[in-house]
């Protein structure tokens, strides 16, 4: 089993569609092991983002996920990376399909609803710097 890092950004918890995103990952038979809701601090958000530190946007994109609460999950699931990736779609919500959740609420690339990770690395790196170990739960999820 495969564990991804998932993040309802500000946009997506100011905009209210919490619940559409949780439902999306769990109709699709993912499991949601760990959940939390929580304002991401300025050092957090450093390290989340660190590999975009040379970007020309990645100030903006520190004071965004710094601005509002985000909801941060871990999902586990049969190649639950991928999968993940493919109902969140493209990180330009302008090119995302349809029926992606990026297709479907977003507009802007900056202020995109969701964050996953893109590889077992980074969703290793994540799921650490978010959740302490005894926070991802084990149970039986029904199909
Ligand atoms: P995310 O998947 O969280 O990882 C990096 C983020 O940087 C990405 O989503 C976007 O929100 C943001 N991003 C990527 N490209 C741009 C851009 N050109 N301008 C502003 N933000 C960007």
């Amino acid at each position: 089993m495969e564990r991804t890092f998932v993040m309802i950004k500000p946009d997506g918890v100011e905009r209210g569609v919490i619940g559409e995103v949780i439902s999306r990952i769990e109709r699709k038979g993912l499991k949601i092991v760990a959940m939390k809701m929580m304002r991401i601090s300025e050092e957090l958000a450093q390290k989340h983002y660190a590999e975009h530190k040379e970007k020309p946007f990645f100030g903006a994109l520190i004071s965004y996920i710094t601005s509002s609460p985000v909801v941060a999950m871990v999902v586990e699931g049969k190649n639950a990376i991928r999968v993940v990736r493919t109902i969140v779609g493209a990180t330009n919500p302008a090119e995302a399909n349809p029926g992606t959740i990026r297709g479907d609420f977003g507009m802007d690339v900056g202020r995109n609803i969701i964050h996953a990770s893109d590889s077992p690395e980074s969703a290793k790196r994540e799921i650490n710097l978010f959740f302490s170990p005894e926070e991802i739960l084990d149970y039986e999820r029904a199909i």
